[in-house]
């Protein structure tokens, strides 16, 4: 019988937009280079590593460089994007967040980051939430990126939850293929059309509750009796 113990969470586009600071610095890049990225491009980034993001880019400008080079293209582009995110305070925290953290506390369910950033834990600290995460996997922590699985089951793992008991939320496509393929329930963030696969998508935190989280997990993880499930809250 699984019980719900444990939500992992991922970063950009779920806990805070900053999806907009990597535009912003990866057009700067382009830019210098010499060619144009446009929004729809950046689209391709989100959930993806900061060095196959390089890829993607230099790709859209038609251009190649040695591996040197993208190392040094990365880190300056990584220069900019944390001087967007040092301005960043607790108002910029997605609607409706901090209160579903709180209750996820309040029902004494562990929380966890699972985020391909290494700028995670800067971010956390800007926006003053740090002290919800009980586990924080963060791309520092990790080999492999998002669709492996390794982000997730790295954070379950530290949390010394089985991954059945796990949901993770995500906006990207590639975190919702690695949470499943971690064995997890698995809600997306954002429009359900773009987000195929997961158990379930919500718009956003704005509207959504304990009550509704524990269904959705309930449904998406057992099929028969969920009791189980249930049980610990009464
Ligand atoms: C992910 C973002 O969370 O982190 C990607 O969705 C980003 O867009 C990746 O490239 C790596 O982030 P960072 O901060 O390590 O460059
Ligand atoms: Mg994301």
């Amino acid at each position: 019988m699984n019980e719900l113990k444990l939500a992992i969470f991922d970063l950009d586009g779920v806990i805070v937009d900053t999806a907009k600071y990597h535009y912003l610095a990866w057009k700067r890049l382009a830019q210098e280079l010499g060619f144009d990225f446009t929004e729809r491009d950046n689209e391709r980034l989100k959930g993806v590593s900061r060095m196959r993001s390089l890829e993607i880019l230099l790709a859209v400008g038609g251009q190649q460089k040695t591996e040197e080079e993208k190392l040094h293209l990365a880190a300056k582009k990584n220069t900019w994007y944390v001087e967007y995110i040092m301005q960043m305070d607790a108002s910029e925290i997605l609607p409706g967040v901090l209160p579903f953290l709180q209750a996820l506390k309040a029902n004494k369910i562990t929380i966890a980051l699972g985020s391909a950033s290494k700028n995670a834990r800067t971010i956390l600290e800007r926006v003053g939430i740090t002290s919800f995460f009980d586990v924080i996997v963060d791309g520092n922590l990790v080999t492999k990126a998002k669709p492996d699985p390794e982000v997730f089951t790295l954070g379950a793992q530290l949390a010394g939850v089985p991954p059945q008991s796990a949901v993770v939320f995500e906006d990207a496509q590639a975190g919702i293929e690695a949470a499943l393929r971690a064995g997890m329930t698995v809600i997306g963030v954002g429009d359900p059309q773009l987000l195929q696969g997961a158990h379930h998508v919500i718009p956003g935190f704005s509207s959504f509750g304990f009550d509704e989280f524990l269904d959705i997990f309930i449904t998406a993880s057992c099929a028969n009796d969920c009791q189980g499930a249930k049980s610990r809250l009464e």
